[in-house]
């Protein structure tokens, strides 16, 4: 008989979003009449297919237990880190007990609120038989350029670029373990699919939407209001 398989949640939602240049943490600015994390963990319930969401705050974050999405049964707190991957470890390890090896984890970025259900559910179908995992992504249309000290260097062909977006789709057991192995190393993993790229595994690409944008800087909130009134 084959073991059930969960899907959990993961959401680093630690960072401090110095380039939102505004009083408080880009996550907990206002989107309509709610924050940027509520309407983030809004979409992740909807997609009603996760056993649990842990979500990693910051020890020293005062708006986080003022949410009432902080009390959802659902919904489980880890303890943020310094950088990205350690949020996103440091979650993981918030799920020992929990999630088993073969179990799947979506992580997603707490500054992507206009993730998609449609999208959830389309990684969800096209990657559980995979054998690795894989993530949203978009083909590049712009040209992209080497650069080094404000001079082009040379052009990359775009043809193979993609943008990696959230949620990135890994297995629970191989994810903390790349993820571990990158940190005792000090290689810097900006998102997942590279911690398995180190390790020459090769994450598959579904192709997701131009709306699903990371709020980093104040204009990307205004396109966000504009993406979620096309729902
Ligand atoms: O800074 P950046 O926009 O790349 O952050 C992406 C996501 O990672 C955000 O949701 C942010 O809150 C989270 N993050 C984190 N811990 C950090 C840095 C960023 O959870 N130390």
């Amino acid at each position: 008989m084959s073991e059930s398989v969960n899907f959990w949640g993961v959401v680093p939602a630690a960072g401090v979003g110095k380039r939102m240049q505004s009083d408080r943490p880009k996550q907990y600015l206002l989107l309509g009449d709610q924050t940027v994390i509520e309407q983030t963990l809004f979409q992740l319930l909807e997609a009603n297919c996760f056993a649990g969401i842990a979500v990693a705050i910051s020890s020293e974050d005062p708006y986080w237990p003022t949410l009432p999405c902080s009390q959802q049964e659902k919904i489980i707190r880890a303890e943020g880190g310094r950088e990205r991957a350690d949020s996103v470890l440091s979650a993981l390890n918030a799920l020992v007990g929990k999630a088993s090896d073969n179990d799947w984890v979506l992580v997603h970025d707490a500054a992507r609120p206009c993730i998609k259900v449609a999208d959830i559910h389309r990684l969800i179908n096209t990657l559980k038989s995979d054998p690795v995992g894989g993530i949203l992504a978009l083909p590049s249309h712009d040209t992209l350029k080497n650069v080094m000290q404000g001079q082009i260097v040379d052009s990359v062909d775009r043809n193979r670029v993609w943008r990696a977006l959230t949620p990135q789709m890994f297995r629970y057991g191989v994810l903390k373990k790349v993820l571990q192995l990158a940190a005792e190393k000090g290689q810097v993993v900006t998102d997942e699919a590279s911690a398995f790229e180190l390790n020459g595994l090769q994450p598959k690409i579904v192709e997701g939407q131009p709306g699903n944008i990371k709020i980093t800087r104040p204009e990307d909130l205004i396109l966000a209001k504009f993406y979620m009134e096309q729902e």
